[in-house]
């Protein structure tokens, strides 16, 4: 379970307070996919940042099964964000001096598991994603659909229980997307895992079991009837 409750962020921008949460509160439970849209500049990245710890609240409470994580100090949100975290970005992220089933051991390394445990388990999540050929190429010899596919092995490997997705197909074609978005969702759907996904694409909200809308600070739940004013239905 995942519950945030009256998370508040501002940023200064000159000589004026940009509020960008506002007592946001929301409720995900264990293994829900959610799909998190809204306007650019609406606070969703600043969002998943709170979630992950890279950032803090400056007023609010975040819980994790059962922890709170807004109250751990800086060495322990580093631990906790890579022990129970994934991350898939839009740009990949991926570290261009290591290989692929290197940037996907990269994070079992983190975590403490080494040698020949850390490359069985990699190659076995590469084998998940259909890379287990690529596994020794340099990722900037592979297409972007490859790319963010070593960026799901590598979020997935260690087995967390909340993964982040910001706008994971925002640099791919329509049809590329779409497999990485189905691949996602299955991995993540037989681990039973979290998954909170921005994103602006139709195919993700019409997929996830909920979508949630940021908007003036707060998260808004967008119902079925609402949601197809959103896509442009009836
Ligand atoms: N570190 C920061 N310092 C100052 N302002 C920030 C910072 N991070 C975010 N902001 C501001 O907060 C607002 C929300 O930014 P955020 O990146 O969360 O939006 P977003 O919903 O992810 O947008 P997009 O869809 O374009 O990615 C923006 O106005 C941004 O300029
Ligand atoms: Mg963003």
């Amino acid at each position: 379970m995942l519950i945030i409750r009256q998370l508040s962020r501002s940023f200064r921008e000159g000589n004026r307070i940009h509020r960008v949460l506002d007592r946001a509160d929301a409720r995900i439970a264990t293994g829900e996919i959610v799909a998190i849209i809204g306007r650019s500049g609406s606070g969703k990245s600043t969002l998943l940042n709170l979630i992950s710890g890279i950032d803090q609240p400056d007023s609010g409470f975040i819980e994790f099964d059962g922890r709170e994580i807004t109250m751990l100090r800086e060495p322990e949100r580093t631990l906790f964000r890579r022990r129970n975290i994934g991350f898939v970005y839009q740009f990949f992220n991926l570290v261009p001096t290591l290989d692929v089933e290197e940037n996907v051991r990269l994070m079992l390394e983190l975590n403490g598991v080494r040698g020949r445990e850390a490359r069985r388990r990699a190659a076995a999540m590469l084998g998940e994603v259909g890379l287990a050929e690529r596994r020794h190429s340099a990722v900037d010899t592979l297409s972007g659909g490859e790319q963010q596919r070593v960026a799901i092995a590598r979020a997935l490997v260690h087995e967390p229980r909340l993964i982040l997705a910001d706008e994971p197909t925002g640099n791919l074609d329509e049809e590329t997307a779409q497999q990485v978005i189905l691949l996602l969702l299955s991995l993540v759907r037989t681990r039973g895992a979290t998954l909170l996904i921005v994103t602006h694409d139709y195919d993700v909200t019409a997929s996830a079991q909920r979508v949630l809308e940021l908007r003036e600070g707060r998260l808004h739940e967008v119902g079925a009837p609402a949601y197809g004013a959103f896509a442009g239905g009836s």
